[in-house]
C-alpha cells in the first residue's frame, strides 16, 4: 500500500463517519467509495447494484452506511454459508433469521433470497432506517425491518429451533484502531449481545454470524465466544487498502455447543 492510497482511504473513512455520516451520497461519491475502499467502483455493490448505477437506480446510501456495510460478494457468501449450515429444509416452519444491526440491509436482502425466508432486522438510527426502508422496498426485499433497538426486537422473537440464526454486526466505533479490532470494546460489547440473545430465547441453542476484520486484538473473538463452538470462517475476496480483510465467523451458541 502506498502512502497516498493509505491517506486517501483514511481521509475518506473520516469523512464517511464524520461530516458525511448522515448525508445521502451522490453518484460520484459512491464511485469514490468503490475506488478508494474496494479498489474499483464496481466492487462497491449493494442489493445487486454497483456504485456507478446506484444513483440511477434511486438508491439512497448515507455516508456511515457506505463505510459500515457488507458488499454483495460478501453478503452472498454469508447467505450461502448459512444455507449450508442449516442443511435441507426439515419440513417444519423455517428457522428464525434476524439481523440485529441492519445498516444497509444488504445482508438481510441476500439472506432472504438465498434462504427463501423473510428476515427480521433492527435498525436504531432513524436516518439509516429511513434510507434502508426506501432501498429495500425499491429492490422488493421482504425484510421485516423495524426502527427498534436490537434488544426490543429480540424480546419479540421467540425461539423456533436450533437453526435460528442471528447476524451480529454492532458499530465498531473506538473498538477499531490501526492495531486491529477489539470485540470487547464495540457498542455494545459482543459478549453482552450474545448474552442478550441467549436470554431472549430461554438459553436454547442457535447459530451466530459475526463480522470482524482479520486483525483481532486481545484474543477478543475467542474470549467472546469461549462457550460457543466455532463452525466456519470466511474472508472477503480482496483486502481493504490497509491490508486487512473483512471476515465472518459462524458459531453454534448455547447449551451443548
Ligand atoms: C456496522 S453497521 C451494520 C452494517 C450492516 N450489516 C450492513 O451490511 O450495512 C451497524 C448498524 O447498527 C445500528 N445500530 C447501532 N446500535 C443499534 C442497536 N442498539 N439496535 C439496532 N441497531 C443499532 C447502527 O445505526 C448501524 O446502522
Amino acid at each position: 500500500m502506498t502512502t497516498s492510497t493509505h491517506d486517501a482511504y483514511y481521509d475518506l473513512c473520516l469523512r464517511l463517519l464524520g461530516p458525511w455520516r448522515t448525508t445521502e451520497l451522490t453518484g460520484a461519491q459512491l464511485c469514490e467509495v468503490g475506488e478508494i475502499v474496494h479498489g474499483a467502483p464496481e466492487r462497491f455493490s449493494l442489493y445487486g447494484v454497483a456504485a456507478p448505477a446506484m444513483a440511477a437506480a434511486g438508491l439512497r446510501i448515507l455516508g456511515r452506511t457506505a463505510a459500515e456495510c457488507c458488499v454483495d460478494t460478501m453478503a452472498r457468501a454469508v447467505a450461502h454459508t448459512i444455507a449450508d449450515l442449516h442443511g435441507p429444509p426439515d419440513g417444519r416452519d423455517g428457522p428464525l433469521v434476524a439481523e440485529l444491526f441492519c445498516g444497509s440491509g444488504n445482508l438481510s436482502l441476500h439472506l432472504g433470497r438465498v434462504l427463501n425466508l423473510p428476515v427480521h432486522a433492527a435498525e436504531l438510527d432513524p436516518l439509516v432506517h429511513h434510507a434502508t426502508r426506501h432501498n429495500l422496498s425499491r429492490m422488493g426485499a421482504p425484510t421485516r425491518l423495524r426502527l427498534i433497538d436490537y434488544r426490543d426486537l429480540l424480546s419479540q422473537l421467540p425461539a423456533r429451533g436450533p437453526r435460528d440464526t442471528y447476524i451480529v454486526e454492532p458499530p465498531w466505533g473506538p473498538a477499531i484502531t490501526p492495531a486491529g479490532l477489539d470485540l470487547l470494546g464495540t457498542s455494545p460489547p459482543v459478549p453482552e449481545i450474545l448474552a442478550d440473545i441467549l436470554r431472549a430465547r430461554g438459553h436454547q441453542p442457535c447459530l451466530i454470524a459475526i463480522k470482524t476484520i482479520d486483525h483481532i486484538l486481545h484474543d477478543s473473538l475467542n474470549v467472546a465466544f469461549a462457550d460457543a463452538h466455532h463452525l466456519r470462517t470466511i474472508a472477503s475476496e480482496w483486502p481493504f487498502p490497509d491490508g486487512t480483510r473483512m471476515q465472518f465467523h459462524f458459531y453454534r451458541l448455547g447449551p451443548g455447543a
